[in-house]
Parts: structure tokens; sequence; C-alpha cells
């Protein structure tokens, strides 16, 4: 099968805010404990730090975690999780069932961040909590000094505030699984006092309005339009949160799910944009899709009630997962003019691109290396291919293109990168790529990830799924040529001519 690529310097999409490549830490199973934090394992520092999952983590270049929950936030008490350890309450986390030890807090992953080149992005509880709550965590955080919650961080030992500039304004507040969910107008109204307060505490913080919980819960929509006409004018981004699994083993449809992503994506700027219009505003609400990944391996798992972070959503990746969290990526880059934040959820453990044993090894999953590239190599620009392939049907969908693609330019270093799936499960695509004005480029890496079965997974033992470099594509006339395996991750690298040597 054939596809044509036309790319332009012109085609761009937009500036790519790195927080793009974020993802996120909760309180949930083995991803604090046993995950990022662990001080009886070999490779713990002074901290209880892994330092085996700090190095796959920095290979990831997160720029951004966001922290402690998810539904874990909606039941927390901040203050359990700061000063002397021997003084933290064990609470029950009626998210999941599960006892929250707090030995590990605020300080503690503000801490881990500064080691993990990362920021933080502080979610708030405005569940079983409210607005007085979440601009005290703000004071304690961010305030330099001389007021109480900020000296009460000095004498915990942190003597410069941790200046975090994200917060989020709760989690999944219209979902009934959350302690004291609420209707949008009731949500809306807290979230415009916290944001309003959390604001005059620092002027400097930007917040994060709760979205639906999904595309698919019965509010979203409504939800969205109802609550960010409340909480418009102080907060900064809406939320969304988008998981996809393959129960019905129909991997066509699977793959096309990015179709699906976009359609959601789509929706919720054309609600941002209406209440825009309807205010006559000039102020823009942009987009923060803090929790995407696939998830269903490990739906209803068994595990111990009460116990202290269980195994608990413990997907192991395969290799159709990497295709997909690939495509959705490159779904959320098409729209790096409005999506700022996005967050892989999550980052250790719990439905993660790192897996360790407690106590044991580690191994990057499937899923670990469409990120990596991302995060890696597409820094700079968007630009928006023209993409000239052929179609398929399948279940779910119709006119599922082929090939997904996105293409990359970083100015600064005159690199400019193509990231593509094809998704045929039987053909390798030709794919032509007219360079137009990329003309002087030539292709410096060619990264693919094919030839296995779709659900062909790794383990400690064994990093089957991983990318490896193919010949570089030949450039005829400014038309660049590459042979994309079937169902397969490609990443095609060019650099402009007489740069190599910078
Ligand atoms: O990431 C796992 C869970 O998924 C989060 O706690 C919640 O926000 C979402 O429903």
């Amino acid at each position: 099968m054939k596809a044509k690529i036309t790319l332009a310097k012109e085609f761009r999409i937009g500036e790519i805010d790195k927080r793009i490549y974020g993802s996120f830490i909760e309180h949930l199973g083995r991803a604090v404990y046993g995950g990022i934090y662990e001080p009886d394992h070999p490779t713990a520092d002074e901290n209880g730090f892994r330092q085996d999952v700090i190095e796959l983590v920095k290979k990831l270049n997160v720029p951004v975690v966001r922290y402690p929950g998810g539904n874990f936030v909606s039941g927390y008490n901040w203050e359990d999780g700061v000063g002397p350890v021997e003084n933290r309450p064990k609470r029950l986390d009626l998210a999941w069932g599960t006892t929250e030890p707090n030995l590990f807090g605020t300080n503690e992953f503000l801490a881990w961040c500064k080691k993990a080149d990362a920021q933080c992005m502080m979610a708030v509880n405005l569940g079983t909590r409210g607005p007085e709550e979440a601009r005290n965590i703000v004071e304690y955080c961010n305030h330099p000094s001389g007021s109480y919650w900020s000296d009460l961080r000095i004498s915990h030992g942190v003597k410069n505030p941790h200046n975090i500039k994200l917060w989020c304004l709760g989690n999944e507040m219209d979902g009934h699984w959350q302690m004291c969910a609420k209707t949008a107008t009731e949500y809306g109204r807290v979230a415009l006092e916290a944001s309003k307060m959390m604001k005059w505490t620092d002027d400097s913080i930007e917040t994060v309005l709760c979205g639906s919980s999904g595309r698919y819960h019965p509010t979203f929509g409504q939800w969205e339009v109802e609550s960010l006409d409340i909480a418009y004018d102080s907060v900064d981004y809406v939320s969304l949160h988008q998981y996809y699994g393959n129960q019905a083993d129909d991997t066509p449809s699977f793959l096309a799910k990015s179709l699906e992503l976009e359609e959601f994506i789509h929706t919720v700027i054309c609600i941002c944009d209406y209440l825009k219009a309807k205010r006559r505003s000039k102020k823009q609400i942009n987009l923060s899709f803090d929790e995407w990944n696939v998830w269903y391996h490990s739906h209803n798992a068994p595990f111990d009630k009460w116990s202290i972070a269980p195994p608990l959503l413990e997907d192991i990746y395969n290799f159709e997962d990497a295709l997909l969290v690939g495509s959705m990526l490159i779904t959320l880059l098409r729209h790096c003019d409005r999506i700022k934040i996005a967050c892989l959820a999550q980052l250790v453990n719990v439905i993660a691109p790192i897996f360790t044993q407690t106590g044991g090894g580690i191994f990057p999953q499937t899923i670990f290396f469409p990120f990596m590239h991302l995060s890696n190599y597409g820094r700079g620009s968007a630009l928006l291919p023209l993409v000239d392939c052929e179609k398929y049907d399948c279940k779910e969908f119709t006119d599922v293109p082929y090939i997904e693609a996105i293409a990359t330019f970083n100015e600064e270093k005159e690199e400019m990168t193509i990231f593509c799936v094809n998704k045929n499960l039987e053909e390798n695509v030709v794919l032509d790529v007219n360079l137009l004005d990329f003309a002087g480029y030539k292709p410096i890496e060619f990264i693919s990830m094919d030839g296995h079965a779709k659900n062909e997974v790794n383990s400690f033992e064994n990093i089957a799924v991983q990318p490896h470099s193919n010949p570089l594509p030949q450039i005829d006339n400014s038309i660049l040529t590459a042979d994309l395996k079937p169902f397969s991750w490609n990443v095609i690298r060019l650099k402009k001519e007489n740069s190599y040597e910078n």
C-alpha cells in the first residue's frame, strides 16, 4: 500500500507547551509506596526515592506530574501528610478501599519532583473539603514566610517556598464514585470561590476546572457548560479525562479510538469558545487533558480491603496498546494550540509506563517507548501534515485513515521529526513525504516498533517490545520514501544538512 504526506513550515498548528508530556502520581496502589518511594529498596536514596524509577522517569522527560489524585484527593487531608512522620495519622481511603499511612506527602513529593526534573501540578480536595483548605495549602506551599501556614512549612524544614504554579480544582466531581460528588452548579460555585481565594493568596498560579469524568458520562457537555459558565472569570483551563480498552478484542476498532478522541477534544474546545462568545470575553480557556491512557487489563482484580499499597490497577500493556498510546498523543498534539497540559495516567505501576517489583526490579512497559519518543523529539512546534492514504471501516468506525501522523519542528535545533502509526495489520505502507520547504533536511534516524504480535508484552526478564533502528530512508527530489512495516510505530528524524555539527 502507498501513502503520501506533505509537510511545510507553514503548516504550523502552534507551539507545543512542554507540559503536554506530563504524567500523574496518585496515592493509589503501588504508585507511591513501592513505586517512587521505597526506603528499603537497594536503589533508594537518602529520601527513600527509588533511583531506578527516577532514571526511567528522566528517560521519559516528563516536565510536570499531577499529584496526589485522582479519586484519592477528594477525601485527602493534606495536613496529614506534612510535619514529623511519626505524628502523621493512618487514614482509611474511601476512594480505593485501602489504608493511607501518610509516610509520603506534599514536601516529599516536591523533593521527588526536583530529583526527577519535573514540576508539580497539585490537586486540591473539593470533595470532603473546600475553598478554605485549598487556599491554606497554597499558602503552605507558595507563601515565602511570616504567616501561619508558611511558617508551619518552614518549621517542617522547608525554608524556600515550593512555588507550585498549576493547581487542579478537585477531581472528576461529577462522578458518583467521587467522595462528595456535586452537581455542575454546586461544583461551579465551589470551584470559583476556591480558585479566587487561591489566586488571592498567590496571584501567579493557574487553576484547572474539572471537566466531566469522560465523554460517555451522562453529564458530559452540560457539565462543562454550566460549571465553566460560573467559574469562567477565575479559571484558566478545563480538564478532560479519557481511557480506552479493547475488551471486545477488536484491534481495528481499538486503533481507531483516536478518531473518537479527536471528536471529544473538538467538542470541549467548542464549549469553551461558546462561553467566550457568550460573555464577549477576550479570555480564552485552554484544555488540560490531565488523565489519558489505555486502561482495561486490570479491571476488577481482587485485593485485600484496607491494606496498605496493595497492587491495584496494574495493567500489563501489550504491543497494540503502545500503538494506541502513540496515536492518542499524536491526536493531542494536533490540538496543541489549545491543549497546554496533558498527563499520561499514571506514571509508575498503576496503569503506567514504568513497572516495578516492590523490593525488586523494574521494566519499561510497551507504552513507555512511543511516549518517550514524542516527549524527547516532539518539542518546538507541531505541524499538521497533509496525509493522503487509504482508509478502512471497522465495527465501531468508518473511514479510518491507515496512517496517523504528526510532525514537529524544533527551529532552534533545526530538527524536524515525523511520527506515524501504520494501522494496517497486514500490509507495509510505502510512505512518500513531500518535504517542500524542508528540502535541505536529511534523515538522521529512523526508529520503529514492529514485528510483534498484538498481545506481546514486556516483563522483568525480557523487554521483548522495544524500538529498533532502521536504515535511513532515501530522499529523491525532495521526496523522502520510508517503508512502514504493517502494524507499526515509526519515528523519522531529520536535521538541516549544514547543521549536523550543532
Ligand atoms: O487514574 C485512575 C483513576 O481514574 C483516577 O483516580 C480517577 O480520576 C479516574 O477515574
